[in-house]
C-alpha cells in the first residue's frame, strides 16, 4: 500500500521537473490534486482500508499531499522568474545609448521671405499693418472701383462665404481702404502682409491659398517717381544691387496710371532663357498711382493727396531668390523640401 503511493509521488514529481510551460503544470495539479485527482482519490479511499492500516496511510498521503502542492508552488514560481528573466533580456532598454535629438525647428522659408520684405520696406519708413483675411465686397472689390457684375472681377475668382456680401478676400489690396480710413488725415507709408484665397485651380504657379503683400504710400507729394525709386530699391535690395527695372503699363480698376514691374532675369542677366521665356525679364509685382476715387473711398481729398500702391507675392519672391519650381512645394509640408531653408 505504502509502495503504490511511493511511487505515485515519485512519478508525480519527475513529471513535474520536466516541465516548462505553466499550461502544462496546471494540468498535472488537475490530474494529481485536482478534485477527481489521484492523490485526492486515494485520500478518499483510505476509509476503506483495514482498520489497522488507516492512520499510517492516511498520514503518508497528506505528508505527500504537502509536498507535492509545494513542490507546485514552487515549479509555478520557477517558471515565472524564468519567463521575467527572458523578457529583461529580450525587452532590455539601454540606457546609456545617446537621446534621439530634438530638432530647435526653424522659420518657414515663406515667413523669412516676409521678413526680408519688411525689413526692406521698414528701412524706407514703411510701417507693417495686417488687416483681416475675411472681408466685404466692398472691401475687397466696390471701393476698389470694382462694381457687383464688372468684368474686372474676373481677374480675382473668389471664394465667396454664407453670409452676403462677405468673403476671403482675393488680395490684400482691401488693406488700402482700412489703412486710409484708419490713418486719415496723416500721411500714409505701410505695407499691408497677409494671407489671400482664390478659387482656382491648383498648380506650379497656383495654389488657393497664397500670400501678398502691399505697400500703400498717401501724401501730399507723392509721385509716380517715389512709386519707381522705392520698387527698384526693393528689387536691388532683394535680388542684388545690379537689377535693373523696368515699368511696363498695365491695368488694375484701383490704380491710375498703372504698371506692371519686371526686372532683369536672375539666371540669363537679360538674354533671355527658359525662367524668362526668352524675355529677358521676370515680372515681380502690380503697382500704381492710387486713383483719385479709391482716395476719395478711403477719406482723402485727391485734390490735396495722391498716393502709390502696388502687391507682390512673396511665394514668387522666393520662387525667383531661391530657384523653386513649384508653388505647391511650400505648403505641402515636406520636411525634406523646408529644412533646406533652415
Ligand atoms: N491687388 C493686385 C492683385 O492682386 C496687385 C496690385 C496691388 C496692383 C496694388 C496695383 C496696386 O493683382
Amino acid at each position: 500500500m505504502l509502495e503504490q503511493l511511493h511511487s505515485l509521488e515519485d512519478q508525480a514529481l519527475d513529471e513535474l521537473r520536466g516541465m516548462s510551460t505553466t499550461a502544462a503544470v496546471e494540468k498535472w495539479h488537475v490530474a494529481y490534486l485536482g478534485r477527481k485527482g489521484a492523490l485526492t482519490l486515494f485520500l478518499r479511499s483510505v476509509g476503506q482500508l483495514p482498520p489497522q492500516e488507516r492512520p499510517a496511510a492516511g498520514l503518508e498521503a497528506n505528508r505527500i499531499k504537502t509536498g507535492l502542492e509545494r513542490a507546485y508552488i514552487e515549479k509555478v514560481e520557477a517558471l515565472h522568474a524564468q519567463a521575467a528573466a527572458g523578457r529583461l533580456t529580450t525587452e532590455q532598454v539601454d540606457v546609456t545609448l545617446p537621446g534621439r535629438p530634438v530638432g530647435p525647428g526653424h522659420l518657414h522659408v515663406i515667413t523669412q521671405t516676409l521678413r526680408d520684405i519688411y525689413s526692406i520696406f521698414s528701412a524706407m519708413g514703411f510701417q507693417v499693418l495686417e488687416t483681416p483675411e475675411v472681408e466685404t465686397d466692398e472691401n475687397n472689390f466696390q471701393l476698389l472701383n470694382i462694381p457687383p457684375y464688372h468684368p474686372a472681377r474676373d481677374m480675382w475668382s473668389t471664394f465667396h462665404t454664407t453670409r452676403d456680401g462677405v468673403l476671403l478676400r482675393t488680395h490684400t489690396s482691401p488693406g488700402q481702404i482700412r489703412a486710409m480710413r484708419m490713418y486719415y488725415p496723416q500721411p500714409i507709408r505701410v505695407i499691408l502682409p497677409g494671407k489671400c484665397y482664390r478659387y482656382e485651380a491648383v498648380t506650379s504657379r497656383h495654389e488657393s491659398m497664397f500670400y501678398q503683400v502691399e505697400g500703400l504710400a498717401v501724401g501730399h507729394d507723392v509721385t509716380m517717381g517715389d512709386l519707381k525709386g522705392v520698387l527698384t530699391e526693393f528689387a536691388r535690395l532683394m535680388f542684388g544691387a545690379e537689377r535693373q527695372v523696368r515699368f511696363r503699363c498695365s491695368y488694375f480698376p484701383f490704380t491710375e496710371p498703372s504698371a506692371e514691374v519686371d526686372m532683369d532675369c536672375i539666371v540669363c542677366g537679360g538674354k533671355g532663357c527658359r525662367l524668362c521665356k526668352g524675355t529677358g525679364w521676370l515680372e515681380i509685382l502690380g503697382s500704381g498711382m492710387v486713383h483719385p476715387q479709391v482716395l476719395r473711398n478711403g477719406g482723402y481729398d485727391p485734390a490735396k493727396y495722391t498716393g502709390f500702391a502696388f502687391g507682390m507675392g512673396p511665394e514668387r519672391i522666393a520662387m525667383l531668390k531661391y530657384g523653386i519650381d513649384d508653388m505647391r512645394l511650400f505648403y505641402a509640408n515636406d520636411l525634406r523640401f523646408l529644412h533646406q531653408f533652415a
